[in-house]
């Protein structure tokens, strides 16, 4: 594996799980040195501890990312970034008729409200530094109209409008800014949702689900010196759209 990302700093931001967790990892193989972000103080520490069997340095930064505060402590402890994956996001699935005040607000102040102040916070400087690179994990339900994920899709929708809009303020000055929309990949959140989920994948045309590494992957690429041409891009690893008829 080619060190391509050596000598720059990532967070990935809900790294103690799922896709980012692989995203650290396909990160850290890279040569990165990673933030590792979360709440599970014990996830973390096996995130940490996989990153050191690559040899790569990390550290662990928790936050709770629905309370602004700690979303603007979480960048300051960061530091210089070179690389910000906004990653860590809520899906709690209910039609309109049932999503209740709190369900709505949560789902904007993490996938959402996060990711927004994460980069105000910290697009400037990978800018002041002439490069940078943010992706922004979507997914399909930004799209696709998918009962139940209303809320859920809206904020990956408005992620996806303001990855280009950052790639179009941040572009100039060397950052750019683009997304990965992913499709049903199993991770410690989908697990909870047990057998309706492995359902999932008879979906798209690969006709399974994707693992996190295969999420990972797109992502570790637009972070790479081979994406240098990309921004303001929705990469989608979605496993194809099956054909009507
Ligand atoms: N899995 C899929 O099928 C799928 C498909 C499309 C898009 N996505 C998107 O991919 C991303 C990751 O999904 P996943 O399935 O890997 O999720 P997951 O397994 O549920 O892991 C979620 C991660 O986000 C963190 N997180 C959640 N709420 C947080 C909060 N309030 N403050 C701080 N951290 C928080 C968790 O940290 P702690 O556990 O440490 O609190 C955990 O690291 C999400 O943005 C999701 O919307 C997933």
């Amino acid at each position: 594996m080619s060190k391509d990302l050596a000598q720059q700093t990532a967070l990935v931001t809900g790294a103690t799980a799922g896709i980012g967790r692989a995203t650290a990892l396909a990160l850290a193989a890279r040569g990165a040195d990673i933030i590792v972000h979360g709440r599970n103080k014990s996830r973390a520490a096996d995130t940490l501890q996989q990153i050191e069997v690559l040899g790569a340095s990390a550290r662990f930064e928790p936050a709770d990312l629905s309370d602004p505060v700690q979303v603007t402590a979480l960048a300051e402890r960061a530091g210089d970034v070179d690389i910000l994956v906004n990653n860590a996001g809520i899906f709690h699935f209910a039609r309109t008729a049932d999503t209740d005040p709190a369900t709505f607000d949560a789902h904007i102040a993490v996938n959402l409200r996060a990711p927004y102040f994460l980069v105000q916070a910290l697009a400037p400087g990978m800018a002041a530094r002439g490069h940078g690179a943010i992706i922004n994990i979507s997914s399909g339900a930004a799209a696709t109209p998918g009962l139940g994920s209303g809320i859920y899709g809206a904020t990956k929708a408005a992620l996806e409008s303001l990855t280009r809009v950052w790639a179009a303020e941040y572009g100039p000055a060397g950052v750019r800014v683009n997304a990965v929309a992913a499709g049903p990949t199993r991770t410690e959140g989908t697990a909870a949702y047990g057998e309706a989920f492995e359902s999932a994948g008879q979906a798209v045309a690969l006709k399974r689900l994707a693992e996190a590494e295969e999420i990972a992957g797109p992502i570790a690429f637009l972070a790479s010196p081979a994406a240098s041409y990309v921004n303001g891009a929705t990469l989608s690893a979605m496993g194809g759209q099956p054909a009507l008829g």
